[in-house]
């Protein structure tokens, strides 16, 4: 297995892309090679829009929610998130919409055998560092997509980690804007290589699930340029997204979907995008202020507290407060994005048509096992001896599947699902269920060990779980954390008593290793007294039978943290949600009968959210103020070792750094080496950044050179007077290490003075 080169692959990313990133001063300006047929888009989309009439144009700026939507429009379709009627005399098609995070979701049609292909979580998509899975998985699930008639994919969530316990971090893609950014623009770009529409989610800071609806995001604005901004860029360059969902919360005073700032200033002028913003299901809260500050299309309508872009929207437009021309330019927007994703002139078949199911089992399957992370391996204790006599499992529902994520972007996978727990309280109790895709690691093991006895116990008697794994060659605890969109967990502990059963299973059997099923970080008070921890995330239909191949060594792990993993809750800027109080107390009110306590906001009344970390998330907050976290961003273990060498800086008006990696062990692997600089933030403090990473898969013995060019903006500041990126003239600190905070090669870059537009 040989990885491209990060740099070439990212140029090929990038290639056909109109929105190219800002040319620093000092850089040569290369001509996107999409421009061409941008403008013959936007040419098309201008046409269309003065061949409307007024009833037509208004038709495109809302979507309907299946469910609620009366009376039901009469199209044929499997209803899922939503839809527009299309304009048929003029060739605009319906649109389809469908969530499509780690598979074609519906959550709506609840059919027996309405089924799709279930990636892993994106965090372990995010945890491969490799955004050629992330561009095949997004391509598989496009294909899907098309095949049962969706055409607007609900996909691309790219909000940062901020916090460890959010509850829908296992659906993002972790705490760095370089990584987070090149593997959702890789996946963006796959879903749209099926001439489909997909979005870029969710515009922007819903970094919390607690009051999601009413909470104000608070955050310096060249801070949130440097870090979930820089994300949303880099991803929106590169996939090139037709849409962008702005989000449910509040940034800086004003809600995501009538932020002027967010939507018209960094979105449409300064980043100069040309497709459309449509809103989250029910983050809507007016008409002419949503209209007039960058809001195209309202979906779900009938989830707002009032239908804002319906009537009320044809009566502002009659009365001038939303001008005709503003109509116009909402809906080129949406047609824009129509003809330049190509669906336009490929529409999606009429009738569900036929998966191969197979094939796209293998891309879910190869994204597991570049994702999982061994996080430790005391005594090499793995690869488990195919000659292992006896081996004992423990808890999860190992037996029968692995784990899910809850909320909009389930999966009803194939294969069904072996377990289900329905939530009976909190706010995703409406839509989500505990859910575990049929892949199971015992009978995975078994077909990896035939000559093993492989057995399996539910682990709800740490006693007899104790007693069982006497003798054996291993004790395998799958721990498992559940997490779901619309709540966040007000623990990091492991919920069930598991920290207890993980004590007496390890005190019986010294080669007890912890299988991890979780959406992000756990606490792991026992980490001393287990030899082995193996992070799998929710992997997804067939994380089964990766976990198995990396268990006995089929494939070497490769994963690698995209989230710090902290030793305790108070070594993160947040050790709780904020808002808790407010969430506690609509809880109270509804369990005392309250009956206006429901709707969007739960009855949460709303609350501020101070991000003081500003662009320091994740792993550069450890940086800045020195914590030492349980496990770091970038770190992974394999079962080879690499080591890196001839560092080569060439600084000037491109930063670009070189070395060689060797594979110094026995088997082959893959490494990820990461390269570091420290910059300053707008702030002027201290900023240790991830300036570039690679993928290289290496036998025992080989080296490979690797050259990474740094993107200016990781490591400018962001001035907001001027407003555009700066890099001061000067000598910054340069590393080469396997994860934050290590550093293999140490030199200096002299960089020269840059500026670019924002
Ligand atoms: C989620 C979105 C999702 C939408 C439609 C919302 O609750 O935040 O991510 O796309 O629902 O299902």
């Amino acid at each position: 297995m040989r990885f491209p080169q990060h740099a070439a692959l990212i140029a090929v990313l990038m290639a056909g892309t109109s929105l190219a990133a800002p040319v620093f001063a000092k850089e040569q300006a290369a001509t996107p090679a999409h421009a061409s047929s941008q403008a013959g888009a936007e040419a098309r989309a201008d046409a269309l829009v003065k061949a409307m009439t007024l009833e037509e144009k208004l038709q495109l700026v809302h979507s309907y929610f299946p469910p609620l939507a009366k009376p039901q429009p009469p199209i044929a379709m499997i209803p899922s998130a939503g839809h527009v009627p299309g304009i048929p005399r003029l060739g605009i098609p319906t649109l389809r919409e469908s969530d499509a995070s780690l598979g074609v979701a519906n959550q709506v049609e609840q059919r027996k055998g309405d089924v799709a292909t279930a990636l892993p979580a994106s965090i372990a998509t995010a945890a491969t560092f490799n955004p050629r899975l992330a561009y095949e998985g997004g391509a598989m699930i496009g294909a899907e997509a098309r095949a049962k008639t969706f055409n607007v994919l609900l996909a691309g969530g790219v909000n940062l980690t901020r916090d460890p316990w959010n509850g829908r971090n296992f659906e993002y893609l972790g705490e760095d804007p370089l990584l987070a950014g090149v593997m959702a623009g890789a996946h963006i770009k796959g879903v749209q290589s099926n001439a489909i529409v997909s979005t870029i989610k969710h515009f922007a800071l819903n970094s919390q699930e607690t009051g999601r609806t009413v909470l104000d995001a608070r955050i310096d604005r060249a801070a949130l340029r440097e870090s979930d901004l820089l994300a949303f860029q880099i991803a929106t360059e590169i996939g090139k997204p037709a849409s962008v969902m702005c989000a449910y919360n509040k940034v800086n005073g004003d809600y995501a979907c009538e932020n002027d700032w967010l939507l018209n200033t960094v979105l449409k002028q300064d980043w100069g995008y040309k497709g459309w913003v449509m809103s989250d299901w029910g983050a809507v809260h007016s008409t002419q202020k949503a209209a007039m500050n960058g809001l195209d299309q309202d979906s779900g309508q009938e989830l707002d507290d009032a239908m804002y872009f319906d009537k009320a929207l044809a009566s502002a437009v009659k009365d001038g407060s939303v001008p005709m021309a503003r109509l116009d330019d909402m809906v080129r927007r949406i047609l824009f994005g129509v003809i330049d994703s190509g669906l336009m002139d490929k529409p999606v078949p009429d009738s569900a048509q036929p998966i191969d199911y197979a094939a796209h089992a293998q891309v879910a399957q190869r994204a597991a096992e570049e994702g999982i992370v061994l996080l430790k391996n005391k005594g090499d204790i793995l690869p488990l001896a195919k000659t292992a006599k006896k081996i004992v499992l423990i808890g999860a529902h190992a037996d029968v599947g692995v784990l899910s994520g809850g909320g909009s972007s389930q999966v009803r996978s194939v294969g069904g699902a072996p377990v289900e727990i329905p939530l009976t309280t909190g706010a995703a109790a409406s839509f989500a269920r505990i859910t575990w895709h049929a892949s199971s690691p015992l009978q995975a093991i078994r077909a990896l060990a035939p000559q093993a006895s492989v057995t399996y116990l539910d682990g709800s008697d740490p006693k007899a779980a104790a007693e069982a794994v006497r003798g054996a060659d291993m004790a395998i605890i799958f721990a498992w954390a559940w997490r779901t969109e619309a709540q966040d967990p007000e623990s990091m502990t492991l919920p069930d008593k598991q920290d207890a059963l993980i004590d007496a299973v390890a005190a019986a059997n010294a080669k007890t290793l912890v299988v991890l099923e979780s959406g992000g970080p756990v606490l792991m008070p026992w980490v001393d007294r287990v030899p082995a921890i193996l992070s799998a995330w929710y992997p997804g239909q067939r994380g089964g039978e990766a976990i198995a191949r990396i268990l006995f060594g089929e494939v070497d792990p490769s994963g690698r943290l995209p989230i710090t993993f902290p030793a305790s809750v108070d070594q993160a800027p947040r050790s709780e949600p904020a808002g808790l109080a407010e969430l506690h107390a609509a809880d109270a009110r509804r369990s005392a009968g309250d009956k206006t306590v429901y709707g969007m906001s739960g009855g949460v009344a709303p609350f501020t959210v101070d991000y003081l970390e500003g662009a320091e998330v994740g792993y550069r907050w450890y940086a800045a103020k020195q914590r030492k976290p349980l496990f770091p961003f970038g770190y992974g273990l394999t079962y080879t070792s690499f080591t890196y060498a001839n560092l080569k800086i060439e600084g000037g008006a491109k930063l670009t750094v070189g070395f060689d990696v060797t594979n110094t062990g026995k088997r082959t692997g893959a490494d990820v080496p990461q390269v570091y600089v420290e910059a300053k933030s707008a702030a002027g403090t201290r900023a240790y950044r991830l300036a570039g990473f690679e993928k290289v898969s290496l036998s025992p013995g080989e080296m490979r050179h690797v050259s990474v060019t740094v993107d200016p903006r990781v490591i400018s500041r962001f001035d907001e007077t001027a407003p555009g990126w700066k890099v001061d003239a000067g000598a910054y600190p340069v590393v080469v290490g396997h994860f934050a905070g290590d550093a293999a090669l140490k030199g200096t870059a002299t960089v020269d003075a840059q500026s670019a537009r924002p």
